[in-house]
């Protein structure tokens, strides 16, 4: 069995994960960023990590998912500013495998990443109040992901190869 961690990463948050993701696998395995990515046809699981952007994932994502991942099986992983319980994330969630419709889910994993300063400085001060709130909820981000949050995505990394 074969698996590829794919990602894009602008802040080295979702990197981090997919290292952790990458070192938990058993299987024959390569890690890459999507732009390094030419095609995906010996691989029998994807894992797929971006960063949230605008409430979906990051759109790099998007048209990886779209161009290189219909039909094929995939293990979605995003990290967001906003904490794990906040209300409007399990709506991003389903925008996520929205973006996948065209593949298989085996699952999806998700935690927090440290906001950029100037990109809260940004949110805080916007005239839009869901920026706002996305700015007042992401600056509880700092440090993220942590020790703990690692740890879970390597669980998630053994259960989608098990
Ligand atoms: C343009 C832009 C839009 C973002 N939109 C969201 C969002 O809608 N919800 C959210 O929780 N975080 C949002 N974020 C924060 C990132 O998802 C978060 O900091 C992530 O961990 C960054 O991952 P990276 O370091 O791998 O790039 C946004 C960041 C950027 C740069």
């Amino acid at each position: 069995m074969k698996a590829l961690v794919a990602y894009y990463s602008e802040t080295g948050n979702t990197k981090k994960v997919a290292e952790a993701i990458y070192e938990e696998i058993q299987w024959e395995k390569d890690i890459k960023q999507f732009a390094e990515i030419d095609n995906v046809n010996d691989c029998d699981l994807i894992f797929v990590g971006f960063p949230m952007q605008a409430f979906a994932p990051a759109q790099a994502a998007k048209d990886f998912l779209e161009n290189q991942c219909k039909n094929r099986k995939v293990a979605l992983f995003t990290t967001h500013a906003v904490s794990e319980d906040f209300e409007k994330l399990p709506r991003w969630i389903e925008n996520c495998r929205e973006a996948a419709a065209g593949s298989e889910v085996a699952g999806i994993f998700n935690c927090q990443g440290e906001v950029a300063d100037y990109l809260l400085e940004m949110m805080i001060s916007s005239d839009d109040a869901e920026s706002r709130i996305l700015g007042e909820a992401g600056a509880t981000s700092k440090g993220q992901p942590d020790a703990s949050r690692i740890e879970r995505a390597r669980t998630f990394a053994k259960e989608m190869t098990a």
